[in-house]
């Protein structure tokens, strides 16, 4: 076996760099990651005093919460709000509309002068908003994950969801 080849190989098993076709991983876990990244950078927003940090800080957790909203609503969410009952639908709901919520105010952001009164008031509503959907996200949306979806089903939702995030375009 050519040297290259062994090498390449023995790196991809190290890093675990499995292509989302292959990988095993359950959806809840990438959520969870996902969620512990954007309310770390919303958590440095607000607490920074540098307007280029903080406009920095913007662009990155926008590349970290559209691809995930959208990408969520569509594999997640649908899922949810296919399933029998009023509360799964409830929680789809309220899930979409927290996005939207979540959406606008970033937009709102995104227009604003760095580090003036307007922006840091609207960095702090962000954070709040993206804390408090996070929190119960967690416990209504995957009480029905975990519920309704076998472990390979979860799986699958997980190859799903990275082919979507890949998919959505961040302007
Ligand atoms: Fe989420
Ligand atoms: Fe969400």
């Amino acid at each position: 076996m050519p040297v290259r080849t062994t090498i390449e190989q023995a790196a991809k098993s190290v890093m675990g760099a499995l292509s989302p076709g292959e990988s095993k991983a359950d959806i809840l876990d990438t959520l969870q990651t996902e969620h512990d990244e954007v309310q770390e950078l919303l958590e440095k927003l607000v607490d920074s005093e540098s307007g280029h940090e903080q406009k920095r800080l913007v662009e990155k957790v926008k590349r970290a919460l559209v691809p995930h909203t959208k990408a969520e609503e569509k594999i997640v969410y649908d899922a949810v709000l296919a399933l029998r009952g009023k509360e799964p639908k409830v929680d789809g709901n309220e899930g979409y509309i927290e996005h939207g919520l979540a959406d606008q105010t970033l937009k709102k952001l995104d227009r604003l002068t760095a580090n003036g009164p307007e922006f840091l008031a609207v960095a702090k509503v962000l954070k709040e908003l993206v804390d408090h959907h996070v929190q119960e996200e967690e416990r209504n949306i995957w009480t029905q994950v975990k519920e309704n979806f076998s472990d390979e089903q979860r799986e699958k939702m997980n190859r799903d969801f990275l082919t979507a995030k890949k998919k959505v375009k961040v302007v």
